[in-house]
Formats: C-alpha cells, structure tokens, sequence
C-alpha cells in the first residue's frame, strides 16, 4: 500500500461543534481563548501567551511591538520558511542571515555571532525547524551579550525542550502555528508566548482589533480540512492520489512540482488574517489533552526510522542528551534528492521536499549561505507521521535502502 508524505486529520468533532456553535451563538467570542491560553502558559512555561490569526500574523504583531527604529537590522537563519524573512522585509526592517548547520538544520550559533559582528543587530529569529530544537542556549547567549531580542519560531513545535526547557520559553517571544499540518491543528490561527506581560497586553488588544470570523470564512476552512484528510487517508491516497502522482512524475523531467509548502507566489498574509476563534480553541484544547502519546508515538516512529537507516543516511537530528524533539518531520539529506524522491515514489513512499528554503537565494545581495544552499538541495521529508504502524515504518525503511542500491549511493551519513 503506498503511503503518503503526511497525513492531515480532521480535527475530532469539528463539524459538531460548528453546529452546536452555531446554535448556541458561541463560534466566534467565548472562553475557550483565554482557557487555550492558558494551557499554553501552563504547557510552555511562559508569564504569557496570546491568541493569534496565524504565526505570520503574530509575527507581524511582535514586530509591531518592538517599536524598532526603521531600517533596523534583524538577523534570519538563511534556511527557513520565506515568509519570515519576507515579514521582515515589509516591515522596512533590515535582512541579515545566519547560516544553518547542517545537524539540526537550525541557525549555528557561531554563524550568528559573526553576523551580529558585523552590524548592530536589534533582534534574531530563529526556527526550531520540523520539530527539532536549535542550539537554543547558545544562541540565547550570544543575543543576550548584545542586547537583542530574541524571538523563537515554534510553528513546528509543542513540546520540543532543550534542559528541561520548552521551546518558546527561551526567548522574549515565541510563535506557534495551528495551520493543518502543525503539532496541533485548529484549521488555522496560532499562539505567540511572551515574556513580558505589558507587551503580551499590547499585542493582545491588536490581536482583538482584527475583525471577527463569519460562517463563509467556517465553510471554506472545514471544506478545506476535509478535504485534505480525505486526500490523505490511506485508502484513497493509494486508489487515486498515488496513481496519479506516478503519472505526473513519469511525464516530466526536472520539475518541483511535488514541493510542498510554500511557493514564490504565495508570500501573502491573505487568508492569515481575522480574530482567532471560540470554536478553534475548542479544538485547539481538545487536542492539548490527548497530545503526549500522540508526540509519543512520533517519536518513536522517528527514532525507529531513523535507527535503521542511520549508517547509510544524514538525518537531521537534535543534539545533546537532554533535547526532546517533537519530529513534526522526519528530514534527511540525499546529494540526489530529486532522484532519490522519484526512486521512492516508485517504491510506494509519496515525500516531500523543498518546504524551507534557501531564503538568501531568492533575495538578492545579501550574502551566500553554503549550508542553506545544501539544506533546500538536499532535504528530503520521510513519512513517520504516528498513524503509521511500525511494520511500515520497517518497510519505509526497506525501501529507503533498496533506492539507495538502486542509485548506487549512500546519502553520506555523518
Ligand atoms: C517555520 C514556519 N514559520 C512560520 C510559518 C507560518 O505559519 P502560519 O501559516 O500559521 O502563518 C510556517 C508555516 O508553515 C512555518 O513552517
């Protein structure tokens, strides 16, 4: 059976509660926010936490907030998601990058501290990418030394820690993503962490002043989710999306037409935007309770695939004995990643590639970045979402060993 690059669910009882919202009148304001909130506070490990349209909204609202001089510079790990640095830009802010490092794929901590030498840096963003911490603590040090914000991007993440330490309780600000495909899943909308309480008030009086959701915005976003779950389910991923993704693979040459994610036309906050909801908080809460065997079962899936195909493949991985990952992803390095992704798709496993970037390359003059060039080359996505079984997760990785044979190579395992 062949298995798909991710799975979407539906959230449970979304359609139930859009009715009974409905009738009782509770859709859009009641307290459900405040109580997600505070599961936030209590989960992270954080003075505050406010609920926002989406990541990129609350991005833009902490940068609101920093009330930075313009022009003022902001550094971005080099490989990322566009928007961020993209939000950055539009703010008439200043773009600086920090190169990744290729074990985590997040911002290397002495890449940062070089930037920050050549130029007066006022804050740092930096990605815990696919679930996996960034050297966290040693950039939290070299922001601190020169006095900068720091401001965690936590879309892939819930429970990731470093120390004992959740991501998002490091730095001055974190942001969480609900899109359908994140650690927790509201149909959209987000969740930023802060430090300091007279800033989460500021920022959450903007968050208020969006305007409120209506039922069409509801249709379109529980039409949107159920389709994906639909697309995505076993059965009807292999009787009608994985014949056809063989077909159109077969049809071209060199193409990206199977990256995920983001897409240079997409750089928008369209659809981002309006006050986040009662009724997703209402889902948002639902799913809190039932997260930990859910990471669990991630986790394991990840270190179980991981495991098998460690000796002949570089895998992303955290670092340091005490770094909890959630593995939103599971990512590895191929030098033949198109080749590799085609092999595999013959052999049953649908991946995914080419959702961060080499966000430096798509702007111009602002420096090379070798390992966020070789990280948007060569980063290929393996399914081990938890809804897969450990029989498949085996045959993944039997089938990650046979296209290796089949292209002659190894992936370079480190
Ligand atoms: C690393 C990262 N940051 C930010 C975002 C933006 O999240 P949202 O779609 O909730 O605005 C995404 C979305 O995929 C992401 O992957």
């Amino acid at each position: 059976m062949p298995i798909a690059r991710q799975r979407i669910v539906l959230p449970k009882s979304s359609w139930r509660l859009a009715l009974t919202g409905l009738a009782s009148g509770d859709l859009w304001e009641g307290d459900a926010v405040e109580r997600l909130e505070n599961a936030f506070i209590a989960a992270i490990g954080v003075p505050a936490a406010v609920a926002v349209p989406s990541a990129r909204a609350g991005l833009s609202f902490i940068l609101e907030s920093l009330n930075l001089e313009p022009g003022a510079e902001i550094i971005c790990s080099a490989f990322g998601y566009p928007v961020v640095p993209h939000l950055v830009a539009t703010k008439g802010y200043t773009l600086r990058f920090a190169d990744c490092e290729l074990e985590t794929l997040g911002m290397d901590p002495e890449a940062l501290a070089r930037a920050f030498e050549q130029g007066n840096p006022r804050a740092v963003i930096v990605t815990h990418l696919y679930g996996i911490p960034a050297r966290i603590r040693e950039i939290a040090e070299v922001v601190k030394a020169h006095d900068a914000y720091l401001i965690e991007d936590c879309a892939h993440c819930f429970s990731a820690a470093v120390g004992g330490q959740k991501a998002g309780s490091f730095g001055d600000f974190g942001y969480f993503s609900f899109e359908t495909s994140k650690m927790i899943n509201t149909m959209g909308g987000g969740m930023l962490t802060v430090r300091d309480l007279e800033m989460a008030g500021k920022i959450r009086e903007r968050a208020r002043q969006e305007p409120q959701r209506d039922l069409g915005w509801l249709a379109k976003r529980l039409g949107k989710t159920t389709f994906e779950a639909t697309v995505t389910q076993p059965l009807v991923f292999g009787a009608s999306v994985y014949p056809a993704l063989r077909l159109a693979s077969r049809s071209t040459d060199e193409d990206d037409r199977f990256a995920s994610g983001y897409q240079a036309d997409e750089i928008s906050m369209k659809g981002r935007m309006g006050r986040y909801t009662n009724y997703q908080a209402q889902l948002g809460l639902q799913q809190i309770e039932a997260i930990e065997s859910l990471i669990e079962r991630r986790v394991a899936n990840a270190e179980r695939l991981i495991g098998q195909l460690r000796d002949r493949v570089h895998f992303q991985q955290p670092v340091g004995a005490d770094t909890r990952a959630d593995y939103m992803l599971v990512t590895a390095l191929f030098p033949r990643m198109p080749e590799m992704a085609r092999q595999l798709l013959q052999r049953g496993v649908d991946t995914k590639h080419q959702y961060m970037r080499d966000c430096a390359a798509l702007l111009e003059g602002v420096g090379e970045f070798p390992n966020a060039a070789r990280a948007e080359r060569e980063a290929l996505h393996l399914p081990a979402y938890p809804q897969l079984t450990t029989a498949q997760i085996d045959s993944i990785a039997e089938r990650v060993k046979d296209a290796l044979d089949a292209l002659g190579t190894d992936s370079g395992a480190s």
